[in-house]
Formats: structure tokens, C-alpha cells, sequence
């Protein structure tokens, strides 16, 4: 069925009227002491979790690249070819599938050329971000930093300040094999000069990178474009570009920002205006969740109020509006010849002001508390609750800067309690989603009275208030190589309120259930170099089966990864 907006949303109306009936059967049925229901629906499969929806993001900014993931070859910080170990070591612990970079709005004056040979002969720029650039970071070390991870590189290109020219000069650059490279005319067969430049560089071997980003916030940053100008762009620089392979390169182009989705319904509109297949794989979305309720980039990470751990998650929720409203704007707009498009949901977070910066030249850095723990917990849960509409995500930022995974200075490191919600979410990633209903009182937010504030660096919008925090919320997927166990996610927002609630497979038994819990008494409560293990998950306190079902409490503020086993 073709879901547009109207029926995504009918859709959704549809699911909460059902839900509350579901609500008063499965009450009614079962104990009177739980407080809510969790209901998985394995006979309605959703799409396979695409593990890229577990993706990261590193600019050059701030402390994010210097000193975050790069400390130098001759460093004393343990590296791996100048790339801190640490934050190797988490990623892949965490099995990340993909690492975007440049940028950010430092990709579109970012001209790749300046990042590769000699280090000593590269140039010095000033570049975005009011940052004096040496450029010692650049394409080698970015590759080099994904093979260390063990994870694929996602390329954002310079669509604002380069020509098209040096968008498939790059390509042919990272991709051209070794060797002669066979020629599809009468000329013979002989090496590519990129190639082999990219060998005298040290690498021989092609980078192979298939995901491409066509500019980053071309409404704001990346050009202050309209969406028809940014369309005309796009198909310029997508309409030939070198390919080494049978399987098409993925580009991404730019949609609107939060829940802008005239941008992304004129943009196209725009783009199948000539009517040739176009190259597109997914539409780059970007949300970041304010610390404060009436301004962006505002608030504390560390400061906050009940009221503000309420709004801030209620406000967090909105992502799921944006995942439907964008995927509908796709639908509406779809033509018969072209792709089908997801989204890619490259930017993600919280922002909050500068307060708890880790030092005064790490831009943008902030801690990261249990509330931003929530967080990821929910935004993660609505990715996975849409499998079948977003094909892949990044967090902003991996290290050092907003939404961070990874504080580092120096030789000092630690994770964030986000860190730990991306490891327990772990057995999601490449699992199939399955339909589950949640039925739990909702929390009003105490804060929402006005539009709420959206922005990232150069623009600043606003989506209309939200009013009601789900007081339980989550997905579920059975395992790709056991249909009899399950991963259920869960994040319980209330800061007082254990939840004790009764969870049913619809057609199945549950024989048994072990888990992980995130949780803490104070939701202030975070990392730091001192003390690097305040926040970290423990063994979940498992409830009681009777009838097939499991009857859990969630404590209050947690996040619980449950592992269940179907008899
Ligand atoms: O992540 C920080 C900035 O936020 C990025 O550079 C930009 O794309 C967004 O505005």
C-alpha cells in the first residue's frame, strides 16, 4: 500500500483507537495491579532493522576530530595510527556500521584535495566554524579511521562551494581500482591517475565508498538554497558520476529541517520535474532536541528541572511526527520511474548551551546525562517502530560534541549513558521489527504551551508544541536467526514510577526473559574522567511468567533491553 501522510497519520489514529480498546481487554484480562501493557504483534512484521540506523557522525569542529578521534601518530594516548583507541575500541564494541564526515556545515567549504598527501605540505585554512584548519585530518585518516572501526564511510560532499567536477573527481578518487582499469571504449586499458595518486598517498586499495551526501543543509548552511535550486544541484551533480561497480552508488540529497516538509515536498517535485531516473537512495533529515523549551541551543546539560526532563523528552518524541511526515511527503511526491526513497536521519540530539563544555575550545562539546540516555533510548525506538521508512541514521555528534557517545581529552575518556543505550540496543540491528503496542497513561508535559524551537547552526524554525510524553515506549524484533527470541526496548520517562507491566507475544508463549537495565535514582546523574563508570547498565531484575506472559517492572527513569524466548 502507498502510505502518504493522510494515511500514515489515519494509520496511527487508527493503531491509538485500537490501543485503547487493546488497553481495556489486555486490563481487563489480566492482573488489576500492573500499570501497563506491552503487546507484540510478531505476525505483523514492520522491515528489517536496518543496522544503519545505529550510525555516527564526526565533523571537524571543536574537539570532535582534534583531539577527539585523532591525538597523532606520536602521540603518548594509545592510537591506532594516530586514531585514539578508545574511541575505536567503543565503536566497535558497539558494532558501528557507519561513520559520516566532514561535516556538518564544514563539509560545504571543504575541498577533499586539501586533506590528502604530505601532512607537512598540506594547507592551513580557515574554515567553518570560525576554526583555523591544518588539514592534518583528512580523507587517508577518515578511511583509515573506518577500517579501524570496522565500519562503512559515509561521505558528505561540498555541494555549496566546489563544482560537480571534483563531487565525481572524489568519487573517482576513493573508488577507482588499482591497476588498469578496463575501458568501456576502442582506448586501451590503463591506470587511473586518481588511483593512483590515492596509492602514492598510501592506499592502493579503493576506499569503495557507496554512501554519498549531496551537500549538508543546503536550506541553511550548506547555501540557503531553495528547494528547486538545491533540485537543480542534485541532478547536476548526480546525473553521471564514475562507477566501478554493479551496485549503484547511494546519494543522499538534503531534506527540510525538523519537520519541514514543504522544503522536502517542493524539493521533489523539483527533482522529478526532468522526468530521467534519478539516483537517490535516501533524504537526509535533521532534528536536534533543544535543552530549553523556548529557545534552541539553550539549557543545561547537567541543570534541569522535572519540568525540563519532561519537555525535553516529550520534544525529543516529536521525531516520530517528522519520520511520518517526511516519509509521507516521499509518497506524495513518488513518481512510477523513479527510486524509492527513505530517509536518513544523519543528524540527531540534543543541544543544549555552552554551560558544560570540556573546555572553551571544544565547541559544541556537552555532557550527557541519564535524561539524554531517554533520549536516545526513544529516538532509537521510533527509528526502529519505522524500519520500513528510515534506512539509516547518525547521532551528532560521536565525540565530544552534543550527543556524544564519547567524552575525551588528552589521554583521559570516557562513555556516556548514551554509549550504553546503543550497546544494549545492539541485538536490534539487523533484526526484524515487529508491531508492538504500548498502553500506559501518558505524561502531560508540563512546558508545552508554545511552538517548540528546531534549528542547528544556521536556521531556525519551530514545530508546533507537544503536549503528551508516552509513559511507556518502545519496539520489538525477533532475531534473524532465531524466530523464538525476541529484543524488546523500553524507556519509562516517569521520575517517580516504577512501571509493572504485563507483556504479551500475541500467538506465542513466553517460556523465559533475561535483560539490561539502565537506570539511576537521579537523572542528573552522568560520566565523567573522574568517575567513568558512575552510569552503567546492570543485569534487569527479570519479573515473573505466568500464562505465557511476563509481568516486568520497569524502574522509573530506565532504559531496559529485554531478551525474551518464545516457548
Ligand atoms: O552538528 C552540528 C551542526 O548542526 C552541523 O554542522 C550542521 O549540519 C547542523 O546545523
Amino acid at each position: 500500500m502507498k502510505i502518504t501522510r493522510r494515511t500514515a497519520l489515519k494509520s496511527s489514529a487508527a493503531a491509538a483507537a485500537a490501543l485503547a480498546l487493546r488497553g481495556a481487554r489486555l486490563f481487563s484480562q489480566g492482573s488489576t495491579s500492573v500499570d501497563a501493557h506491552i503487546d507484540i504483534l510478531p505476525a505483523e512484521p514492520i522491515a528489517t532493522i536496518s543496522p544503519e540506523i545505529y550510525g555516527h557522525f564526526i565533523e571537524q569542529l571543536g574537539g570532535v576530530v582534534y583531539d577527539g578521534v585523532w591525538v597523532g601518530t606520536d602521540s603518548k594516548v594509545a592510537n591506532t595510527g594516530g586514531v585514539r583507541q578508545s574511541f575505536i575500541d567503543a565503536l566497535k564494541s558497539i558494532k558501528a556500521p557507519l561513520l559520516r564526515w566532514p561535516g556538518g556545515c564544514f563539509a560545504d567549504s571543504y575541498d577533499w584535495r586539501d586533506g590528502i598527501g604530505a601532512p607537512g605540505s598540506r594547507p592551513a585554512r580557515t574554515a567553518f566554524w570560525s576554526q583555523q584548519e591544518t588539514n592534518r585530518y583528512g580523507l587517508h585518516e577518515f578511511m583509515h579511521t573506518c577500517r579501524a572501526i570496522g565500519c562503512k564511510p559515509y561521505l558528505a560532499a561540498d555541494l555549496r562551494t566546489l563544482p560537480a567536477r571534483d563531487f565525481y573527481q572524489e568519487i573517482e578518487y576513493c573508488n577507482a581500482p588499482a591497476g588498469n582499469v578496463p575501458s568501456n571504449s576502442a582506448a586501451p586499458a590503463v591506470p587511473d591517475t586518481l588511483a593512483a595518486q590515492r596509492a602514492a598517498n598510501g592506499d592502493r586499495e579503493p576506499f569503495n565508498v557507496d554512501l554519498w551526501g549531496v551537500g549538508n543543509e543546503s536550506w541553511g548552511c550548506g547555501g540557503n538554497l531553495d528547494p528547486e535550486e538545491y533540485a537543480a544541484m542534485f541532478r547536476r551533480f548526480t546525473s553521471w558520476t564514475p562507477s566501478y561497480s554493479r551496485t549503484p552508488l547511494r546519494f543522499v540529497a538534503v531534506g527540510g529541517n525538523g519537520d519541514d516538509v514543504d522544503f522536502t515536498r517542493r524539493m521533489f517535485k523539483a527533482l522529478y520535474s526532468n522526468s530521467e531516473r534519478r539516483h537517490i537512495f535516501g533524504l537526509s533529515v535533521h532534528y536536534y532536541t533543544s535543552g530549553s523549551a523556548s529557545e534552541f541551543a539553550a539549557g543545561d546539560a547537567l541543570k534541569f528541572s522535572n519540568g525540563e526532563y519532561y519537555d525535553l523528552l516529550t520534544r525529543g518524541s516529536i521525531t516520530e511526527r517528522i519520520v511520518l511526515d517526511h516519509f509521507g511527503a516521499i509518497n506524495d511526491t513518488q513518481q512510477p520511474n523513479q527510486p524509492h526513497v527513505k530517509l536518513v536521519f544523519d543528524e540527531w540530539g540534543a543541544w543544549y548551551g555552552p554551560g558544560t563544555r570540556l573546555a572553551q575550545n571544544y565547541n559544541l562539546s556537552q555532557q550527557s546525562t541519564m535524561r539524554d540516555a531517554l533520549l536516545t533510548g526513544i529516538t532509537l525506538d521510533i527509528f526502529q517502530r519505522h524500519a520500513d521508512k528510515v534506512a539509516a541514521a547518525c547521532v551528532a555528534q560521536t565525540i565530544n560534541c552534543l550527543h556524544s557517545l564519547v567524552l575525551a581529552m588528552g589521554d583521559q575518556s570516557c562513555v556516556t549513558p548514551t554509549y550504553h543505550v546503543f550497546r544494549m540496543y545492539m541485538p536490534h540491528q539487523g533484526a526484524q521489527s515487529v508491531r508492538t503496542q504500548f498502553s500506559a497513561a501518558g505524561i502531560p508535559n508540563p512546558l508545552a504551551n508554545a511552538p517548540i524551537p528546531v534549528g542547528g547552526n544556521s536556521y531556525a524554525g519551530s514545530i508546533d508544541a507537544s503536549k503528551i510524553l508516552a509513559g511507556l515506549s518502545g519496539s520489538a524484533s525477533i532475531s534473524p536467526s532465531n524466530p523464538k527470541l525476541l529484543t524488546l526496548t523500553v524507556v519509562n520517562p516517569h521520575l517517580d514510577k516504577p512501571m509493572t507491566t504485563e507483556i504479551a507475544v500475541a500467538g506465542a508463549s513466553i517460556a523465559s526473559a533475561s535483560g539490561t537495565v539502565l537506570s539511576e535514582p537521579d537523572v542528573h546523574a552522568h560520566n565523567d574522567f573522574a568517575h567513568p563508570d558512575a552510569v552503567k547498565p546492570s543485569a534487569a531484575t527479570v519479573g515473573s511468567t505466568s500464562g505465557g506472559r511476563l509481568t516486568h517492572t520497569f524502574p522509573a527513569a530506565s532504559v531496559t533491553s529485554l531478551q525474551i524466548t518464545l516457548a
